[in-house]
């Protein structure tokens, strides 16, 4: 098993002892590439967490309001890391069609105009995005095609299907001054192509008409990237945020849904954050980490920020105030410690019983 932060700050050690120790399973643990560390996917972690438990959402099959028996869903960005979740947990509320980048790609409305006609959807799923925050400072106009034009066309063919749209969106549309939680309706202020292009995507989503929920999320880690260990030697210390498991968000999106994708999809619309509860830094974080899977032995070194200058710079404050997705939908939301502790005890639920750990 490896663990995936994501936008590690650190720089990998391959001569490090934890490199070896921590690489038992199937998994080649090689440098991570340039690409994998830019993705928002923050700080790649590699986590497994295919059960539900108690602390978590568990949605459970709700009879909706669809235009279809049962409702059927379009779902895009399903090899990502919160995609990929939400393939299992959408799943309890009808049919999915997952259409892979050949088959809808972001960078060509026509596709997504066409995916969207084939699969006639109760709604969308938006979970496909170009999350390279470093790389969208050197390609902004791709940025700007798949994060901001992209959603643009999917609220226009939801609108005009009567259809909802469900889209995730980060905390870097914030620029993370302040030392108080972000609210959904505090000014954005990006300080990068990535969270630029993101808040444009959310603001043509908000303009279309379409019902939708734009789910704010920060700092996502899951099973979904590898060979993220070596990063978390050495972590920024001044970096504070909500560390977010993926397999949580998917939980909580189909919690959401159970009521958003029925009658009420008109009064519930609107923006939400949607981050697990309390906050950390980078290093805080790997800190856990190493703690909960046995290695508190790890010297894991803080750093400040500045000791690595990267191409997009990052907020520095990017907690973000979930008072109105929990007011709104009742929704009950773990710690991010808490949600560390289940998908830990998760992981050990799905591990072989022949993993040598
Ligand atoms: N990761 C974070 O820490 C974080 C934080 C806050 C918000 N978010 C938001 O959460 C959402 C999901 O993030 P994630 O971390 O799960 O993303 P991810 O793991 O980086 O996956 C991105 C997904 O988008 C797909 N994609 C990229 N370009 C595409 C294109 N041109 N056409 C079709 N599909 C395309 C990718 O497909 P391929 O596999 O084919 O590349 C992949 O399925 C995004 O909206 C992101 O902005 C993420």
């Amino acid at each position: 098993m490896t663990i995936h932060l994501c936008e590690p700050i650190g720089r990998p050690n391959p001569h490090h002892p934890t490199f070896q120790r921590e690489a038992p399973d199937s998994q080649p643990r090689t440098l991570p590439e340039a690409g994998q560390l830019e993705r928002e996917t923050h700080n790649p972690e590699t986590f497994n967490p295919k059960t539900s438990n108690a602390e978590t959402p568990n949605p459970q099959p709700t009879p909706l309001n669809p235009k279809s028996d049962p409702v059927k869903i379009l779902l895009l960005g399903q090899t990502g890391q919160i995609g990929h979740e939400l393939q299992e947990t959408l799943q309890s509320l009808g049919t999915v069609v997952a259409p892979g980048r050949d088959a809808a790609d972001l960078t060509d409305p026509a596709s997504l105009r066409q995916a969207v006609a084939d699969t006639d959807p109760d709604g969308i799923v938006n979970a496909a995005a170009y999350t390279a925050v470093d790389r969208a400072e050197e390609e902004p106009e791709r940025a700007r095609q798949i994060n901001a034009e992209a959603p643009g066309v999917l609220a226009e063919e939801a609108a005009r299907r009567d259809a909802w749209l469900v889209h995730y969106s980060t905390d870097y549309v914030f620029d993370g001054v302040g030392d108080r939680p972000h609210r959904e309706d505090d000014p954005a202020n990006p300080l990068g192509v990535y969270g630029r292009t993101k808040w444009e995507g959310e603001e043509a989503i908000r303009e279309s008409g379409a019902m939708h929920l734009i789910l704010r999320t920060s700092w996502v880690y899951s099973d979904r990237r590898s060979n993220f260990l070596l990063t978390m030697l050495r972590l920024a210390d001044d970096q504070i945020g909500c560390p977010t498991s993926a397999r949580w968000i998917a939980e909580a999106t189909a919690t959401l849904l159970q009521r958003f994708a029925g009658r009420e999809a008109r009064d519930l619309s609107g923006t939400y954050h949607l981050v697990s509860g309390g906050q950390t830094s980078w290093y805080g974080f790997a800190r856990a980490i190493f703690a909960q899977f046995g290695y508190d032995d790890v010297p894991v070194e803080p750093v400040a920020t500045d000791a690595y200058p990267t191409k997009a710079e990052r907020p520095a404050y990017s907690v973000l105030d979930t008072t109105r997705v929990r007011d709104a939908f009742d929704l009950d939301i773990p710690t991010w410690t808490g949600q560390l502790d289940d998908v830990r005890r998760q992981m050990r639920a799905v591990e072989s019983p022949t993993t040598d750990r």
